[in-house]
């Protein structure tokens, strides 16, 4: 995927936080998609959509957009002016409590969200894994802590986040968090490839929340943290039966 194909829509008004176009970029370039037609795919914690929007295009498929701080309305309407308005449906859930149909998904995408919500031992097996079909594939991307300070975040980070310090664990505890049941075939977790340049991208911007990242990145966030990669990718249930 190219990145430089969605610079116009990258603005103060669509980012959230690091560039999440390179994170997604970097999570489909590393593990494609085997996507078959009228695959649908979930875009969980997709703030303004611009991933949502970005999934779409590149896969052609059918793509939910679920947030909880973003109304479905106001995404609604962003992807309407993005002419994607009749393939990427907006919704308004807390990803705790979704309402999809079981095995809907190929595919379930979380850029820089997963961290807020899915932290607890049996969160994937238990909120996530009902929803995706057989072969499924999972792909997150999430701001954590690099393995060499696994388990330090409050002490490395709570200057800079405060209370959310907890939310940042490192590749090897995201490994362990996801777990292992019958019908999981692989999961792997790493430090992504795309840290500096997605950062490098956030603090360029005058939003208020990069100006205060700006202050700490060279003292905490560069030497500690990381983008944590997870993939997923499910048994076929005839393996498993
Ligand atoms: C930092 S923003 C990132 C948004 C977007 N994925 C991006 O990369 O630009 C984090 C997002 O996580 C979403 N989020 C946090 N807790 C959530 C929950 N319990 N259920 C669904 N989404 C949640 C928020 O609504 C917010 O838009």
């Amino acid at each position: 995927m190219n990145v430089d194909d969605y610079k116009e829509y990258i603005s103060a008004e669509t980012m959230m936080g690091p560039n999440s176009i390179r994170i997604l970029a970097e999570l489909l370039d590393k593990y494609p998609l085997q996507l078959v037609p009228d695959d649908m795919i979930l875009d969980l914690g997709c703030g303004t959509g611009l991933t949502s929007f970005i999934i779409a295009k590149e896969t052609g498929e059918k793509v939910f957009a679920n947030d909880l701080w973003i109304s479905a309305e106001e995404n609604g309407k962003r992807f309407a002016e993005w002419g994607v308005g009749e393939q990427v449906t907006p919704i308004c859930e807390d990803a705790n409590n979704i309402h999809f149909e079981k095995k809907q998904f190929r595919a379930l995408i979380s850029i820089d969200s997963y961290h807020y919500f899915a932290g607890s031992k049996g969160f994937f097996q238990e909120k996530i894994l009902p929803f995706l079909k057989d072969n499924g594939q999972v792909l997150i991307g999430i701001p954590g802590l690099k393995d060499e300070y696994t388990g330090r975040a409050k002490e490395l980070l709570s200057d800079w986040i405060g209370e959310d310090a907890y939310m940042f664990k490192s590749p090897k505890q995201w490994r362990e968090l996801i777990g292992n049941t019958n019908s999981i075939e692989l999961v792997k977790t790493w430090e992504m490839d795309c840290f500096n340049k997605a950062w490098e991208d956030w603090l360029a911007t005058d939003n208020k929340f990069a100006l205060g990242d700006k202050r700490y990145f060279e003292a905490v966030i560069q030497p500690y943290t990381c983008f944590v990669g997870i993939y997923v990718n499910l048994r076929n249930c005839c393996e498993v039966c």
